[in-house]
This record gives structure tokens, sequence and C-alpha cells, in this order.
């Protein structure tokens, strides 16, 4: 934990001084329409390095690098595929992270050497001014310790991250709530290489044909999101068909429920959408999840969603959280 505070300044009158923070190495952390990301100056290899020590995240796990608009994507790498130009045309601004060959400017550290870089242009307003203002490209991953839950509040990065990040513009709650869908779309047929919130129905509409999903990474870690155990409370947490009656052990225990409050006793309760909305679900989901493991409770139960459109980020998520404590599950 790091211990002081970082600055936290308004979304929209305070670019003008986070983006003077970003241009002089700094860390930045801000709203986009997935989760917070934490950022620094991606040409600038000392600046991305501070990244990798604030989240205190493995050297081999890749930044995102982020544009203020799609037309700089070009600018910046060059000769862009046409089937990768065709999605960032189609979808950018938006919640999906395109693979692209790493340009010279970019430092291999914010591609963890890798000759692949990930970039994507965020669907936020304050989001694309900071990096606009900024007037570079912006390293960012999300604005959380390694592994641990995503933030979607800018109070979650402050309790998280602490003085380890120089400023937080704080946009309010993200509205999609999960982060963007990782596409390597090089080759004959486009991959999916971490499930977000742009659905998997969606590629597939715009490609006019069948897209594949790889869950997770044999060997490599081509996407760390992908690691069995991440995204993880800090209390243990169980995948759980439904509700059901309390064993009477004297465990404290909360639950997460998709749409219906459980009629069995829960020590603290939180439902992803009474509506049974997956968007609405997926946008309260690491938010819920942050509360359950403040509530104090001895372990969180979470129950599946639909395994349909966003519905399947949702669930990838739930069962990473959980492989942290249950290795089997
Ligand atoms: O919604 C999002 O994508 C958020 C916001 C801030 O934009 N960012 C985010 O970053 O989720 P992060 O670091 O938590 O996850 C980025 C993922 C990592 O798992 C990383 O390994 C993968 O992107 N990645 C980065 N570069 C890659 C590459 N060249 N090839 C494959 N995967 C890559
Ligand atoms: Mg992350």
């Amino acid at each position: 934990m790091s211990t002081g505070s970082p600055r936290v300044l308004p979304a929209d009158s305070g670019i003008a001084e986070a983006a003077a923070v970003l241009r002089t190495g700094g860390l930045v952390a801000f709203p986009t329409e997935t989760v917070y990301g934490l950022g620094a100056n991606a040409l600038d290899a000392r600046a991305a390095a501070r990244i990798f020590e604030a989240k205190a995240r493995p050297s081999f796990d890749p930044l995102i690098t982020h544009l203020a608009d799609p037309a700089e994507l070009a600018k910046l790498v060059g000769d862009v595929p046409p089937a990768v130009a065709a999605l960032a045309d189609r979808f950018w601004p938006g919640a999906l992270t395109l693979i692209v060959d790493r340009p010279a400017a970019i430092p291999p550290i914010v591609t963890s050497g890798l000759a692949t870089m990930a970039v994507r242009v965020p669907d936020n307003e304050a989001a694309r001014a900071l990096i606009a203002a900024a007037g570079v490209p912006v390293a960012a991953p999300s604005a959380n310790r390694f592994g641990q839950l995503s933030p979607t509040r800018a109070e979650h990065v402050v309790r998280g991250l602490g003085a380890a990040v120089d400023v937080v513009l704080d946009g309010g709650p993200t509205r999609c709530g999960i982060e963007s869908t990782i596409v390597d779309a090089r080759g004959a047929r486009p991959v999916v290489l971490r499930l977000g919130a742009l659905p998997v129905e969606e590629l597939e509409d715009a490609v006019g044909g069948p897209v594949t999903v790889r869950p997770g990474s044999s060997g490599q870690p081509v996407a760390p999101g992908t690691l069995a155990a991440h995204y993880a409370p800090r209390t243990p947490l169980r995948l759980v068909a439904g509700a059901q009656p309390s064993p009477g052990d004297g465990v404290r225990r909360g639950f997460l429920a998709f749409r219906e409050r459980p009629a069995a006793e829960y020590a603290a309760v939180e439902v992803l959408s009474a509506a049974g909305d997956l968007t609405e679900a997926a946008a309260r989901l690491f938010d819920g999840l942050h509360r359950l493991d403040a509530a104090g409770v001895d372990e969180i139960l979470v129950e599946p969603v639909p395994e349909v459109g966003v519905g399947r980020a949702v669930n990838d998520r739930l069962r990473r959280a959980a492989a942290t404590f249950d290795p089997a599950g």
C-alpha cells in the first residue's frame, strides 16, 4: 500500500494541469469509458517505467497505448493492415484495443519488449482531451495494483495506488466498468486476446464472420489480463451456481447477485442489475466487488451472469477473481 494521497482534480477543469504532469514524466490516472487508466508519456521510457513501479506490475506485462484521435494511428505506426484499420474505423473511439507493429518511437519497455503494440482511442471526453493536451501518446494500464480489482471510480485509484500516482482526474464512475476487448486482427481471422466491454457478437457482425476467442495464453503471457488469477479482491471469492441457505457455520459471507436479491441471509449483498441488463451488470461489477471487499466479510460468493454479449467478459473476470483462491476453480 502506498501512503499519502495524490492530487485529485476534476476531469474537466484539471486537464491542463494533468497534461503538464504527463509531459514532464509524471503519472496521471484518468477516466476512460472502461476503467480508470494509469497514464504516462508513451514516448518516454522512464515515465513508462514508473507505471510498472507504481502498480508493482511485472515487466513482462505490456501496456496499452492510448491515442486522442483515430487519425493518430497511421501517423504513429505508418502502415496499418487493412483489417486492423477497418476495425479501428468501425469501433474507435471505443472499448476495442488493437494489436499493431510497435513503431520505433515507442520505447520497448512500453510493449515489454514485444515487437507488437496494443493501442486504442478511448471513448471518454476527458481522456481524449487529456491525451490531446499532452500532445503525446499515453501508455496506460488499469490504475490498480497488479492482480487486484480494476478501478471504476477515482476513489478506487486513490485507495489502491495512493501517492504512487501524481494526479487523479476524477470523472465519476466509468460507463462500461470492464476493460476493453483486445483483438489481434493482423491475420486471416481476428483473434480475441481478452474478452472485454465490446461484445464478441459485435465484432463478428463487423467482420461478417466468426472470430476466434483465445481465453488464455499457453506459455507466453500474451495478455496477462488473461492470467488465471487476476482482477481479485482481498477477500476470498468463490463462484457458486446461485444463492444458498447459510450452512450456519459462523462464516460471514457476502453475495454478488446478478439480478435478484437472494432470499438467504448474507452479511452484505450487491445486486448487479435488477433489470437483468448485462451492460448495467458490467458497469457495476468492479464497484460491487470493491464494496463487498470493504464490507469486512470472510468470503464473497458470486453467481455467474448469462454467457452472452458482455456477460462473457463479466464471467471471465469472475472466474479469474475466484481462481486466486481456488486453483481448482
Ligand atoms: O480498457 C482498457 O483496456 C484499460 C483502459 C485503461 O484503457 N486498460 C487496461 O490495461 O485494461 P491493462 O494493462 O490492465 O491490460 C492491458 C492488457 C494486458 O493484459 C497486456 O498484456 C495486454 O493488454 N497487451 C498489451 N500489449 C499487448 C501486446 N502487444 N500483445 C498482446 N497483449 C498485449
Ligand atoms: Mg488491468
